[in-house]
């Protein structure tokens, strides 16, 4: 189960050249029981690897579920899914709309596996994993045992939930719980989507994955974890005096009063879309999305992503926030400590 030194370049899909010092690969939530996480020293669960991204050697153990299995139950209303951890997302979209289960297909092609969709709570084209979660079975390293959180004690937001919060570190998602009803009415609100009359949901299908594959990179092409950064949230006034100045500027108003901008937008403004830095660069289709285009190092990545975040505090006054996972030597890190 255990071996040394592993090569976490193939476990990331940014693919920058590092090491684990142990790594566990679980096929099996029994398997879990057999850890002594007390003594185990810094640890960090790994998913499919597309929010994750390891700068350097990393000195402590990674722990990757790779529990498989779907079931699929029939209510009068609704399926019921529940889906081990291990699962990748978009073989879960493709498996429901094979089997006529549709409502998942705005969110295909999001590259990772299903365990890690209720961490940062997945979310495009005007869905996110919060609609469909019933529930996730989540391993307590405290207490030994699984236990089920219900969508509620999930503490879902954007880009947000209690796994990246309270319970961070401590366990493991085992299976997640899915319910979709059978009354299927597609989400069309998006750009892109909006120009769809009475579409069939294998159309939303196609046109959701035509429009990702026009402005993202393939990761096994041009590795890349998706959008770096998350969409900034800015109060009204800001939003106010933004908007008179930049009349095109994309916002999308929160229930709370806030606004959401769009930060492939901001950084694009910028001028930025190819910058490069060593074998990092701006993605020239989408802003939002840092790339690995020429055998990048952590310190590239690194160095593109300040200058990034500092081209667009100095124009708008807005801070961006990586929406990534940046992993040092002894674990999880930010770009201010990574310098
Ligand atoms: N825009 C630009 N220039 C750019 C990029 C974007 O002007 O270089 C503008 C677009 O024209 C649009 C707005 O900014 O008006 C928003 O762009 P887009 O529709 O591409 O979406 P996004 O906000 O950049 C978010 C998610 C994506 C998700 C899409 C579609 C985040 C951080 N990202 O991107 O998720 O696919 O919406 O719903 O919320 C991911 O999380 O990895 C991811 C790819």
């Amino acid at each position: 189960m255990v071996s040394q030194k592993h090569s976490l370049q193939s476990l990331s899909t940014f693919a920058l050249p590092s090491y684990a010092a142990n790594l566990l690969h679980l096929f099996a939530p029994e398997q879990l029981q057999a850890i002594d996480f007390p003594n185990l020293g810094p640890f960090y669960i790994l998913g499919g690897g597309s929010n994750t991204i390891f700068l350097e050697d990393y000195a402590g153990t990674i722990i990757q579920p790779d529990f498989k299995g779907i079931e699929v139950q029939e209510h009068s209303d609704n399926w019921a899914l529940h889906i081990c951890a291990g699962e990748n997302w978009h073989q879960l979209v493709c498996f429901c709309l094979e089997n006529n289960i549709p409502g998942l297909e705005n969110l295909a092609l999001i590259p990772g596996n299903c365990g890690a969709a209720p961490i940062q709570n997945i979310g495009a084209y005007g869905i996110e994993f919060a609609n469909f979660c019933e529930y996730v079975d989540w391993y307590n390293f405290e207490t030994c045992e699984q236990q089920r959180l219900t969508r509620d004690e999930c503490n879902f937001g954007y880009r947000d939930s209690i796994f990246k919060g309270k319970l961070k570190g401590k366990g493991v998602i085992v299976a997640v719980g899915v319910s979709i009803p059978k009354l299927w009415q597609p989400k069309l609100s998006y750009p892109g989507l909006q120009e769809l009359q009475l579409p069939t949901p294998k159309q939303v299908f196609d046109t959701v994955v035509a429009i990702r594959q026009s402005k993202l990179p393939d990761p096994e092409q041009i590795p890349n974890v998706g959008s770096f950064f998350k969409n900034p949230v800015v109060d009204n006034e800001q939003y106010q005096q933004l908007s008179s100045e930049y009349e095109s500027m994309p916002a999308f108003p929160q229930a709370n009063g806030k606004v959401k901008l769009a930060a492939g937008w901001l950084i694009d403004q910028c001028g930025l879309k190819g910058k490069q830095i060593g074998g990092t660069a701006v993605h020239k289709k989408q802003a939002l999305v840092l790339t690995n285009i020429a055998n990048g190092s952590g310190k590239d990545l690194v160095a593109l992503a300040t200058y990034v975040r500092q081209q667009v505090k100095d124009k708008f006054a807005i801070l961006l926030e990586p929406e990534v996972r940046l992993i040092g030597a002894s674990g999880e890190t930010t770009l201010e400590t990574a310098k």
